[in-house]
């Protein structure tokens, strides 16, 4: 059973600590992404669980073992990297097998593990090239292959892709995605790009200063993000932010310059400072019985499946998700309302959720 438990891990570089006691249990067959901004800790902690990075408190178990002092390649574990890391002299088959070869694997053995990760990458046309000889897809292509011969009980990721151009990272990311329902191996996914991590994983956990934020599935976080942070980290573009306070007097609402918000409960007191957030999608085109707010088009961009359209509301610039069928232009009048159901409200000063409904 390749489960991957982290009980109270604590990191710190002489006095400087990076990881500040994590707990995270992840399945076997999980796939598991970490985000966070940069410098959150994503790598020091994928490195400890690769045996790469002494751990300095906690426990480390793979399966029913504590591992904190077994040597990485004894921990069954393969790990892909951003930068590749190939061997420039050898050829893709000879780069792929070499870690078999290092652990003095049978040669016939090796071959056909080469041959059976080839397939499954569908780099076979390129096993006689150098990795100079490569596009960087294939290249990533190559890295993904070593760890695969290993046949490791997980796989660590870390920001694999961030090297890619747009369109082959979304390729690679797909790939990524066919190869673990395939081999079904615990995986930890570490990137920050929310999108990658939303798309990909099970579970996606939430780091900042080497601490869990949030953890859930990528629709809960999505709707109910438990702070600001997570809140605005997730989900592009961006959820749109309105500063206001909540009114008690007369019913609850909140209040924003001039905007009032009714709500049928607010679970903080009166002129509590607050922080109204609302996706692209809670904006929407009202009727007249039904406006919030009427604003204009400032500025529109049709992406196909939707229009994005910038616009001033309440003294923020927003953006709006609408149908691509409206017709919109520059300076065009907009009626809109906000969707009760899909609003989250935070504390403007600890940023954590408040419920209303
Ligand atoms: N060898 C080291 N010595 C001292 N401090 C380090 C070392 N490696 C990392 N750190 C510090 O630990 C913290 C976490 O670093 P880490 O590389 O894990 O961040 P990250 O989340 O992977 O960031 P990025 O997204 O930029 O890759 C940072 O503050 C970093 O400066
Ligand atoms: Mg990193």
């Amino acid at each position: 059973m390749a489960t991957i438990s982290l009980e109270k891990i604590v990191k710190r570089y002489g006095n400087v600590p990076a990881i500040n006691g994590i707990d995270l249990e992840i399945a076997d067959g999980e796939f598991v992404a970490l985000v966070g901004p940069s410098g959150c800790g994503k790598s020091t902690l994928l490195r400890m669980i690769a045996g790469l990075e002494d751990i300095s408190g906690g426990a480390l178990r793979i399966g029913d073992t504590v591992v904190n002092s077994i040597e990485p390649r004894d921990r069954d574990i393969a790990m892909v990297f951003q930068d590749y890391a190939l061997y420039p002299h050898m050829t893709v088959a000879q780069n792929i097998g070499f870690g078999l070869k290092m652990r003095k694997t049978d040669t016939q053995d090796i071959i056909e593990r080469v041959a059976d990760a080839a397939r499954m990458l569908q780099i076979e046309p390129l096993m006689q090239r150098r990795p100079a000889e490569l596009s960087g897809g294939q290249r990533q292509r190559v890295a993904m292959g070593r760890a695969i011969v290993r046949r490791p009980k997980a796989f660590l990721f870390d920001e694999p892709l961030s090297n890619l151009d747009a369109k082959l990272r979304v390729e690679m990311r797909t790939e990524i995605k066919r190869l673990h329902s395939l081999l079904g191996r615990t995986t930890i996914y570490v990137t920050h790009d929310q999108v990658e991590a939303l798309t990909l994983a099970d579970r996606v956990v939430i780091l900042k200063d080497g601490r869990i934020l949030q953890e859930g599935a990528p629709m809960v976080l999505y709707e109910a993000p438990a702070t600001r942070f997570v809140a605005e980290f997730i989900g592009s573009p961006q959820m749109n932010m309105f500063d206001g306070k909540v009114v008690q007097d007369g019913g609850p609402s909140v209040q924003i310059d001039g905007l009032i918000l009714p709500f049928a409960r607010i679970d903080a007191a009166h002129g509590t400072p607050v922080c109204l957030g609302a996706r692209p999608e809670a904006i929407i085109l009202a009727d007249t019985s039904s406006t919030d707010v009427v604003t204009k088009v400032e500025v529109f961009e049709p992406l196909g499946s939707d229009t994005m359209v910038s616009c001033a509301i309440a003294g923020t610039t927003a953006v709006v998700r609408l149908a691509p069928e409206e017709p919109v232009a520059r300076n065009m009048d907009l009626a809109l309302r906000f969707d009760r159901k899909k609003l989250h409200l935070f504390h403007a000063d600890s940023g954590n959720r408040i419920s209303a409904i």
